[in-house]
């Protein structure tokens, strides 16, 4: 189980909002399970292989990866165009690419990451490099053929780990904007609905609410205790539902995966302002949040001192709970809050 709280000091920080919990629609794990109806379940394709060759592609950061679309047969004339399944403003459509069979051209942010795979004269699948965080999402091929068109959806999912994160002025300080910008800051983006829900069947249990990337605020839980949305409750997702993006204030939820460097701790007793400087001695900078999930993650780093991080931050990754390490028995990036940053107590992570 992951926990989202202080875990070793700063326990008056964590209580949450019963009050607002009475009003909660809970259990929205429901909408997980109802979110593959293929846009096509009812009619058979002609031209496109129908269900894809898989419908859902899962890689870190930093990976290429291959979005299949296969035809099944080559109408004379056609185009296929690949689209982000986003909700856009205007009717906007986020188009990664179009072909002709023959030349194609490519679109919007992608642009300079897409291409096609064209193993074959059928083959219309679209390859991404170097997988970047936000390219997390549904991509639609369809093909346009005059009057028979047709489409697949191929959901590419990043494989990473979620996240609370907190400011450092205390409990339910951001708004939408301002937690989207926490995130990145920390080397991460606003996670989804559907990321926080694996995180949860994963063990994530978390009593503060958090914004999501689609503008609700929710939170984990697995263990259902009355402060967090009251012990009567099974155990789930919690939702308080769209919330106003710019008066509302809450936690937020970030998302990250692999990256290209790693995280060292240096085992020294430090202030801020020296864990930075001993950082960049080495070449390094103090460790984004992000950085230091993803070591533990995808790097199973596990240390026991609490170290410097980039926001001010004192935390320290266990992949192998034991006694004197926090006391909690399930691995996590433990927290010791935001100390004085006088203080001489801790190392520092630093990230090269
Ligand atoms: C991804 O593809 C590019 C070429 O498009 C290549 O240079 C790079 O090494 C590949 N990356 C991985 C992780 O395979």
């Amino acid at each position: 189980m992951l926990l989202c709280q202080v875990a070793v000091t700063g326990l008056s920080t964590m209580w949450p909002a019963a009050a607002v919990v009475l009003f909660l629609t809970c259990f929205t794990w429901t909408s997980a399970i109802l979110h593959h109806r293929g846009p096509t379940a009812h009619t058979t394709l002609r031209y496109l292989l129908e269900p894809p060759v898989y419908a859902e592609v899962t890689a870190r950061r930093g990976a290429n990866v291959t979005l299949p679309c296969l035809l099944r047969s080559r109408p004379p004339h056609y185009k296929v165009r690949w689209t982000k399944v986003e909700l856009l403003p205007h009717g906007l459509q986020n188009v990664v690419l179009v072909t002709n069979g023959h030349a194609q051209k490519v679109y919007g942010p992608l642009a300079h990451r897409a291409s096609l795979r064209r193993a074959h004269i059928l083959d219309a699948s679209l390859r991404i490099a170097n997988l970047e965080l936000q390219d997390n999402g549904r991509y639609r091929c369809e093909l346009i053929n005059g009057l028979e068109d047709e489409s697949v959806v191929i959901t590419l999912s990043i494989e990473g780990v979620v996240f609370p994160y907190q400011s450092s002025s205390g409990r339910y300080k951001f708004t939408y904007l301002q937690a989207k910008e926490a995130c990145e800051a920390q080397d991460a983006t606003l996670a989804t609905f559907h990321q926080l829900y694996r995180a949860w069947t994963e063990g994530l249990d978390c009593c503060n609410a958090g914004w999501l990337k689609d503008g609700t605020v929710r939170y984990p839980i697995l263990h259902t205790r009355g402060p967090c949305g009251g012990d009567h409750l099974l155990p789930g997702i919690r939702s308080y539902g769209p919330k106003h993006k710019s008066e509302d204030h809450f936690d937020t939820f970030c998302f990250t995966s692999a990256m290209a460097g790693h995280v060292f701790f240096v085992d020294e007793q430090l202030n801020f302002m020296e864990a930075d400087r001993a950082c960049k001695d080495q070449g390094a900078q103090l460790a984004r949040v992000g950085q230091l999930y993803s070591a533990w993650y995808f790097q199973y780093l596990d240390r026991c001192d609490g170290g410097w991080l980039h926001d001010g931050s004192v935390r320290f990754p266990i992949t192998t709970p034991r006694e004197h390490c926090g006391g909690l028995p399930d691995p996590g990036v433990r927290s010791f809050g935001y100390p004085d940053k006088t203080q001489r107590t801790y190392g520092a992570y630093c990230y090269r």
